[in-house]
């Protein structure tokens, strides 16, 4: 029951969703945690759900300047760090016409460059332990293809890589780096794609209709397969990608 008893657990974007979800499953298997969001009012509604001894703090993933300024926070509150689940970001459709130098730079800002130095800045609280475990979300849209989403699908295809190249770097450190690649889960963030109500309410019945198991995932079974990799439980896997998605890449590849 205790699998993360007294570890502690550095979460991005576990305000919300998939991130928060994992946090509160983490919680109450008996880590110490300190979740990451930008807006104030979520981490706010996040520390309600969580309980006041999260070290909730607001950064930007996709900037330099506010993970250096996260992880020196961290590292007064906690010294140390046995698990980094790289998580925060967004998604929106953009189709090829429309994407602007600044859409295209955050995307990658946030997903690859952000997600990059998260890992980077924090191996010193990492590597004092004689184990620890790093996640990253990525997304099937890293193998399927997915119009309107090129960008986003392309910087989670970078993040596969560097999650393959890093495990290798980092294991003779003590460090495993695995990736969790989600399907479509139902989580807020599907509902901040930009899209109307109704044009996302008939999204997500069309991707459950093609679903093998006709359904969304929830971010309740995301963060089992989170806690599965944060855990001792998963001591021998190292640089893998684990889809959670119901079988949905299955038929989208050709
Ligand atoms: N839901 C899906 O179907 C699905 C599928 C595949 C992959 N994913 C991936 O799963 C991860 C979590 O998504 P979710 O579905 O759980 O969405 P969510 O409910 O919107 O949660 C996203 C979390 O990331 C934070 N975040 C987003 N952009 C950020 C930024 N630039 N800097 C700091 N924090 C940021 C959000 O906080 P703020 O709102 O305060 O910024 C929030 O805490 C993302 O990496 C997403 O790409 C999701």
């Amino acid at each position: 029951m205790d699998k993360l008893k007294g570890k502690t657990v550095l979460i991005t974007g576990g305000s919300s969703g998939i991130g928060l979800a994992t946090a509160k499953l983490f919680r109450d298997r008996g880590a110490h945690l300190a979740i990451t969001g930008r807006d104030p009012d979520s981490l706010a509604r996040a520390l309600g759900e969580l309980g006041t001894e999260t070290l909730a703090i607001r950064s930007n993933a996709g900037s330099l300047a506010d993970i250096e300024s996260m992880l020196e926070q961290v590292k007064k509150h906690f010294t140390q760090l046995d698990v980094l689940f790289v998580n925060a970001g967004d998604a929106k459709p953009s189709p090829i016409d429309s994407v602007s130098e600044a859409q295209f730079d955050e995307i990658i800002g946030v997903h690859v460059k952000g997600a990059y130095f998260t890992i980077q800045q924090a191996l010193p609280l990492l590597s004092v332990g004689r184990s620890a475990s790093i996640i990253v979300t990525t997304s099937i849209t890293n193998r399927t293809g997915t119009p309107h989403f090129s960008v986003y699908g392309a910087a989670k295809a970078a993040l596969r890589s560097l999650v393959q190249s890093l495990s290798l770097e980092l294991i003779p450190r003590g460090i495993r780096v695995n990736a969790i690649c989600p399907g479509p889960i139902d989580t807020p963030g599907f509902n901040r794609l930009g899209l109307p109500k109704e044009t996302i309410q008939a999204i997500q019945q069309e991707i459950a209709g093609r679903s093998p198991i006709k359904r969304f995932g929830t971010a309740d079974e995301v963060a089992k397969v989170a806690l599965f990799l944060a855990s001792d439980d998963s001591a021998y896997v190292v640089g893998e990608e684990i889809v959670v998605d119901g079988g949905i890449s299955l038929v989208c590849l050709p």
